[in-house]
Parts: structure tokens; C-alpha cells; sequence
């Protein structure tokens, strides 16, 4: 099953949250076939989007989460209130945040415990930048990465892990990742989370960074492609509706 991720990022307020989630609903009626699709809205709109998505197959991810459970932390959001909202992933790392934010490795490392704890399932994103890249040290980055995000945490074979590979240079520029750059990435990824993770809990590698309505298959076509996650493209109904279609006929490409 591939699954599609929409993050809606600071690009939507409660109302245009509302009407997006229709219009996701409406994209999926009458398919045989779904992908997984999780809608990422803002915090402020999760009640309304709630009651949208209720009895439907559409699920809800929190666009970030805090370390603790409750208590003095201003401003912050716990993986439990977004759990009692009905929220099922969180995204965690996000390079927005790392950059704007000074989010480090340790506390990505301490999102991912807590949101697992509360049985959210993380989406630990990572991703090196244009000059990383052009020194050659992008997998090294990610490698590393994936070492200090995870460090410590243990998994069950039940749990569950999301990894999206989203290369900074590529968010919001136009400019996507070369399909074969991307699976390349997928694999050592995958790879190294059979090293770093025990007991084998089941991992999903999306791809992230300029993926609209016209590229999109090109990554979903691909085995080591297990879904995407759009930002730009998520907020334009037309184009996240074409991201969905090409979902399903990669699922169906599959069979
Ligand atoms: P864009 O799809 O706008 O490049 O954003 C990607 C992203 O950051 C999703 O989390």
C-alpha cells in the first residue's frame, strides 16, 4: 500500500482546513483501491478536520509534537492531547523546524520516544542541504541522522516507524530529487535501519521535497518508494487529487 502524507504547514487556517479535508474526502469516493492518506493541518483546525474525517479512511498527523506528557511547557502541544484528538502519526524533524526552530538531533530523538509512547506513529524526517550534497556528505548526514533520532528507542515487531527522506534543497524550490537519487537514498535507509533498529518493526520510506501532481509517479512507480510527502502540492486540491490517482495506480501496478 502506498501512502500519501499532506502537510499543510502554516498555509492554511481552520476554514481552508475544513474545506481541504472535503475535498480530500471527495478525491477518494468511489476508488476501489485507497492508499493510506494522512492529512497534516494545522494545530489550531485538528477539531474541525476531526468531525470532516470522522468514518472515513482519511487519518490525521500532527505537524509536530513536544517531548513530554503534560505540565509547564508554554506553547507546547503533547503527543497526548494529539492523540486524544485522534491524530494516529506525527511528523517529528521536520527541516523546517531544525533550521528555523534549532531543532537538534536529541530532541528530535525525544519527540519520536514520547510520540511513540503514546502510540502515535513518528515520521522522522531527514535530509541533507545543498552544500552537504555538493561536498558528497549526504549520506553520511542522513545516516547520522537517523542514529541520533533514534538512538535508545526500542521497537516491538508490532510498532510501527515512518522515515521520510526529504533533501532540503528540494523543499519548496521546484526542484525534486532525480527519481534513481531518491531510491538509492530509500535503500541505504532502509539498510540502516535493519542495523539500528531490533526486533524488525515495520518501516515506511517516503519521499518529500517538490513532489506536485506531474512528477509524482515517477516516484511512486518505484518499490523503495513506499509513499510521498507533499507540502506546496497538498494545499491545491486539483494537484493533491492527482497525487492520489497516481497512489492508486502504482497500488494497482503493483498487484
Ligand atoms: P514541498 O512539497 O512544498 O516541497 O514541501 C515538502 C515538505 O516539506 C513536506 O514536509
Amino acid at each position: 500500500m502506498k501512502t500519501v502524507v499532506g502537510n499543510w504547514k502554516m498555509k492554511v487556517g481552520t476554514r481552508e482546513s475544513v474545506a481541504l479535508a472535503r475535498g480530500v474526502i471527495m478525491a477518494l469516493r468511489g476508488k476501489k483501491i485507497l492508499p493510506e492518506v494522512i492529512i497534516c493541518p494545522p494545530f489550531v483546525a485538528f477539531s474541525e478536520v476531526r468531525k470532516v474525517v470522522a468514518r472515513s479512511r482519511v487519518q490525521m498527523g500532527a505537524q509536530d509534537v513536544f517531548w513530554e506528557e503534560e505540565g509547564s511547557f508554554t506553547g507546547e502541544i503533547s503527543p497526548r492531547m494529539m492523540s486524544e484528538l485522534g491524530v494516529t502519526h506525527a511528523l517529528i524533524g521536520h527541516s523546517e523546524r531544525r533550521s528555523l526552530l534549532n531543532e537538534t538531533d536529541e530532541m528530535v530523538n525525544k519527540k519520536i520516544r514520547e510520540a511513540k509512547d503514546e502510540g502515535l506513529i513518528p515520521i522522522l524526517c531527514v535530509g541533507e542541504n545543498q552544500e552537504q550534497r555538493a561536498a558528497g556528505k549526504d549520506f553520511d548526514i542522513v545516516a547520522a541522522q537517523l542514529h541520533q533520532g533514534l538512538t535508545g528507542i526500542r521497537f516491538r515487531p508490532k510498532d510501527q516507524l515512518y522515515v521520510a527522506y526529504e533533501p532540503i534543497w528540494a523543499i519548496g524550490t521546484g526542484e525534486a530529487a532525480h527519481p534513481a537519487d531518491a531510491v538509492e537514498m530509500h535503500s541505504f535507509i532502509r539498510k540502516h535501519l535493519k542495523e539500528i533498529l531490533k526486533n524488525n518493526p515495520s518501516v515506511k520510506i517516503l519521499y518529500g521535497g517538490s513532489v506536485d501532481g506531474e512528477n509524482v509517479y515517477s516516484f511512486l512507480r518505484e518499490p523503495e518508494v513506499d509513499g510521498v510527502l507533499v507540502g506546496g502540492a497538498s494545499v491545491k486540491l486539483a494537484q493533491f487529487g492527482q497525487i492520489i490517482n497516481s497512489a492508486i495506480e502504482a497500488m494497482e501496478g503493483e498487484k
